[in-house]
C-alpha cells in the first residue's frame, strides 16, 4: 500500500534536506528521500555536502594548515618544535568524524520537525497533478503518493574523456578526500574552487603539486586584481600553475599517471604524477529519476528545466540545488529549497541571485558577492572602487597574516554597494558583512560610517568603504 505524504523531496543533500525541514515547519507531512550510505551501509544524509564536499574538505583544509601554521609559522612566535609529523590515517578518522556528526544532526533535525525518512533511490512512477508516485527502492520496495515533489538529487563529477575516475589513482573530489598516504607529486586538472583547495590540503601536508588549467587566465569568474593576488600568494607557496593548456591523453598504472599536454606556448609537455586530481566541474544528476518516462524536461546540458521560482515542467514538480541552473553552491541550494517550500504554502520565497556568496577556502581565502570590475566596465556602469590592504589592519598584523586586500565597488552616482571582493585572512566570514550591506541595498558611505570593533579584520572592510570616497583612515 502506498504511503500518502504532501510534500515529498527527492534527495537529501541541503537542498532537499532544508526544504524538507521548512515544508515540514510550514505544516505539511512530508518526506525525504536519500540513497547515499556510509561507509558502514547505513544512511548518510546531507549529500555530496556533508558526504564528500563542503564539510570534509573544510575539515582536511583546517587539519593541514594547522600542520602548515606549525611547520612554517609558529617559529615567528616562538614556539619550537621538533619532529613535527602527520599522521594522515587519524587526519581522515577526524575528518569521517566530522561528516558523521553532520549526517547525525540531519537525522536528527528530520526527527525533531517531523520529516519521515526513506532510505534508497526514489524514482518516479507516475507524474500527475492530481497525486504524483514515486518508489523508494531501498531495503524494501515502497510506494509514496504526494501532492508536491521537490527534485534535489544534486550533482556528480564530470570525468575527463579518456580519464575514468578510478579513485585510487584518478581521483574525483570523493577520491581526493581520502588519499591514504601524502603522494610526493600530484597533478591536478583544473585550477577551480575543487583543484585550488584540494591543490592546497595536500600540498601543505608536503606533496609537490601541479595543477593545469585550460583557459589562460587565473580565476576567471573573479575580480581580476583579486585573482592576481591569490595567484601570486599560492605560487609563493609551491603551487605550480599552468594555465592555457591543452589535455592530450591521460594514462596511468598502478604506479601513478602521465598526463600529456601541450601547454600555453604550444610546446607537448608530459607530467607523471603518483596521483591526479581531475576537478573540472560537475554535472547535473538525474540519474535513476526516471525523469523521461513522466515528461520531466531536462535543459540542452541536463540540468532539470525550472523557471525563477524552481517551478518544473510538471505541475506540483519542483527542482532546487545543484540539479538546477544556477551556481552550484550548498547554500544556494538552501535557498532555493526555503523558497519553495514557501511557495507551497502559498506564500512569496525568494531568492536574491546578486546577493549570493562565493569562497574559496584556500589560505588566503577568497571570498566576493556582487558584481566584479570586469562585469561592471562590461557593462558601462559607472562605479567608484575602494580597497585597503591587510598590511595595513592591527589585527591581521597580529594575528600574522597580512596578504590581501578588501575591495569594494560602489554606483558611482548613487553611492550603492554593486559587489565587494576579498583575498586575505577570514575572508569566508568578512564577506557575510558585504552580503547584510548589498541586501539592504546599502551605500559605500552607510558602511564607512558604522562602528567596527577594533582591532578585527572587518575594519578592512569599513576602511574599503571610507576608500570608496578616497578617504581612508589608516592607509
Ligand atoms: P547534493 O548535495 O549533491 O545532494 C543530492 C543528494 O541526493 C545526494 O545525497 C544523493 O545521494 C541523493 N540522490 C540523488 N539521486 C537520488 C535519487 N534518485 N533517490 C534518492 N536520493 C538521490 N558548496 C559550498 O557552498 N561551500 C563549500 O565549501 C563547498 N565545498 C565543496 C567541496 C567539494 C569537494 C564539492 C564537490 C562541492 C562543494 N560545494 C560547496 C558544493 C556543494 O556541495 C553543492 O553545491 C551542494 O551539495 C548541492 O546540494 P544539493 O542538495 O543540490 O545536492
Ligand atoms: P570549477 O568550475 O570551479 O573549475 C573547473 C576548472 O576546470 C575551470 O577553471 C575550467 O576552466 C577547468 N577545466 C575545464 N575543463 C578542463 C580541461 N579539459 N582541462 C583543464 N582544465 C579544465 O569546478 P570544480 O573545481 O570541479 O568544482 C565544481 C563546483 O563545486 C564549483 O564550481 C563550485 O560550485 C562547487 N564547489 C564549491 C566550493 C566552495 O564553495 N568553496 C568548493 C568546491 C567546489
Amino acid at each position: 500500500m502506498s504511503k500518502a505524504f504532501d510534500v515529498v523531496v527527492i534527495g537529501g543533500g541541503p537542498g532537499g534536506y532544508i526544504a524538507a525541514i521548512r515544508a515540514a515547519q510550514l505544516g505539511f507531512n512530508t518526506a525525504c528521500i536519500d540513497e547515499a550510505v556510509n561507509d558502514k551501509g547505513a544512511p548518510a544524509l546531507g549529500g555530496t555536502c556533508t558526504n564528500v564536499g563542503c564539510i570534509p574538505s573544510k575539515a582536511l583544509l583546517q587539519s593541514s594548515e594547522n600542520f602548515e601554521q606549525a611547520g612554517h609559522h609558529f617559529a615567528d612566535h616562538g614556539i619550537g618544535l621538533t619532529n613535527l609529523s602527520i599522521d594522515v590515517a587519524k587526519m581522515l578518522a577526524r575528518k569521517s568524524a566530522v561528516v558523521k556528526q553532520n549526517n547525525d544532526g540531519i537525522l536528527y533535525l528530520f526527527k525533531k520537525n517531523k520529516v519521515t525518512f526513506f532510505h534508497g533511490r526514489g524514482a518516479f512512477v507516475k507524474a500527475d497533478a492530481a497525486g504524483h508516485e514515486i518508489a523508494v527502492t531501498g531495503a524494501k520496495l515502497e510506494t509514496l503518493t504526494a501532492k508536491h515533489v521537490i527534485v534535489a538529487t544534486g550533482s556528480i563529477p564530470r570525468a575527463l574523456p579518456g580519464a575514468d575516475f578510478d579513485e585510487a589513482t584518478i581521483l574525483s573530489n570523493d577520491g581526493a578526500l581520502r588519499i591514504p598516504a601524502v603522494p610526493k607529486t600530484l597533478g591536478v586538472i583544473g585550477s577551480g574552487v575543487i583543484g585550488l583547495e584540494m591543490g592546497s590540503v595536500w600540498r601543505r601536508l608536503g606533496a609537490d603539486v601541479t595543477v593545469l588549467e585550460a583557459l589562460p587566465v587565473f580565476l576567471g569568474a573573479v575580480d581580476e586584481q583579486i585573482a592576481k593576488e591569490a595567484h601570486k600568494a599560492f605560487t609563493k607557496q609551491g603551487l605550480k600553475i599552468n594555465l592555457g593548456v591543452k589535455i592530450s591523453a591521460v594514462t596511468s598504472d598502478k604506479s601513478g599517471v602521465n598526463v600529456a599536454y601541450t601547454d600555453a606556448a604550444g610546446k607537448a609537455q608530459t607530467l607523471a604524477c603518483e596521483k591526479l586530481i581531475v576537478s573540472i566541474g560537475r554535472v547535473p544528476n538525474t540519474n535513476g529519476l526516471n525523469a523521461d518516462a513522466v515528461g520531466l524536461k531536462l535543459d540542452e546540458r541536463g540540468f532539470i528545466a525550472v523557471d525563477a521560482d524552481c517551478k518544473t515542467s510538471l505541475q506540483n514538480v519542483w527542482a532546487v540545488g545543484d540539479v538546477v541552473l544556477g551556481p552550484m553552491l550548498a547554500h544556494k541550494a538552501e535557498e532555493e529549497g526555503v523558497a519553495v517550500a514557501e511557495h507551497i504554502a502559498g506564500q512569496h520565497g525568494h531568492v536574491d541571485f546578486n546577493t549570493v556568496p562565493w569562497v574559496i577556502y584556500t589560505a588566503p581565502e577568497i571570498a566576493w558577492v556582487g558584481q566584479n570590475e570586469q562585469q561592471l566596465k562590461a557593462a558601462g556602469r559607472a562605479y567608484n572602487a575602494g580597497s585597503f590592504p591587510f598590511m595595513a589592519n592591527g589585527r591581521a598584523r597580529a594575528l600574522g597574516d597580512t596578504t590581501g586586500m578588501v575591495k569594494m565597488l560602489a554606483d558611482a552616482k548613487t553611492d550603492e554597494i554593486l559587489g565587494v571582493h576579498i583575498v586575505g585572512p577570514m575572508a569566508s566570514e568578512l564577506i557575510a558583512e558585504a552580503v547584510v550591506a548589498m541586501s539592504f541595498r546599502a551605500s559605500a558611505e552607510d558602511l564607512a560610517r558604522i562602528c567596527h570593533a577594533h582591532p578585527s579584520l572587518s575594519e578592512a572592510t569599513k576602511e574599503a568603504a571610507l576608500a570608496v570616497d578616497k578617504r581612508t583612515l589608516n592607509f
